[in-house]
């Protein structure tokens, strides 16, 4: 795996550090608050399960899974829900957790969607954040970092659900893009 890649844009330690920052600062945020914690599969799966341990308030966890149509690195902005949260989220604080922000499509779809069941706050937590691509406006509230336009995997990032378990995030050698 390791000899597929081309460059560590952003090693483990960076990202443990601030893995520990983003969970301290959730914590700090919705003290004595009723805090849904929902990562979105696959993508997040690695990110939300680190950074949900980094969170030392009581909270709940739970997954969605949505799919996008359209090119295999591409966002469309077309999505379906493939796994739900089946139960209200009236009154409680939600903490959408992506993998990483591109277009802003599927958040503004994930926002739109959850925004519907009453919860007192929507925020958007992502590892990742490629502000150069942008299609519509989203505010990340915790970033982990910002990543030039670059195809990147690692981290439960993948290139045809391969490389998720990369533990730095990082560009392929362009031949495995190309092959
Ligand atoms: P949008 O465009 O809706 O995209 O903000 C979010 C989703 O697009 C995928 N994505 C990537 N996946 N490396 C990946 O492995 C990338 O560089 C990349 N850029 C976008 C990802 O699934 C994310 O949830
Ligand atoms: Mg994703």
């Amino acid at each position: 795996m390791q000899q597929d890649v081309e460059r560590v844009l952003i090693s483990e330690a960076e990202i443990k550090a601030k893995i520990a920052e983003l969970g301290a600062q959730i914590s700090a945020d919705f003290a004595g608050k009723d805090l849904v914690v929902v990562g979105i599969l696959k993508g997040a799966a690695l990110f939300c399960s680190d950074l949900f341990r980094a969170i030392t308030i009581p909270a709940e966890l739970d997954f969605m899974r949505i799919s996008s149509y359209g090119a295999a690195t591409k966002s469309t902005g077309v999505h379906r829900v493939l796994l739900d949260l089946d139960y209200t989220l009236e009154g409680r604080h939600v903490l959408i957790v992506e993998d990483i922000v591109d277009t802003g499509l599927t958040i503004k779809f994930l926002k739109d969607y959850l925004s519907q069941r009453g919860p007192a706050s929507l925020k958007v937590a992502a590892l990742l954040d490629k502000p150069s691509r942008r299609k519509v406006p989203v505010t990340v509230d915790y970033r982990g970092f910002e990543v030039p336009d670059f195809f990147v995997v690692g981290m439960g990032l993948d290139f045809r659900e391969k490389y998720r378990n990369l533990r730095e995030i990082c560009i392929l050698k362009p031949e495995i893009y190309e092959s």
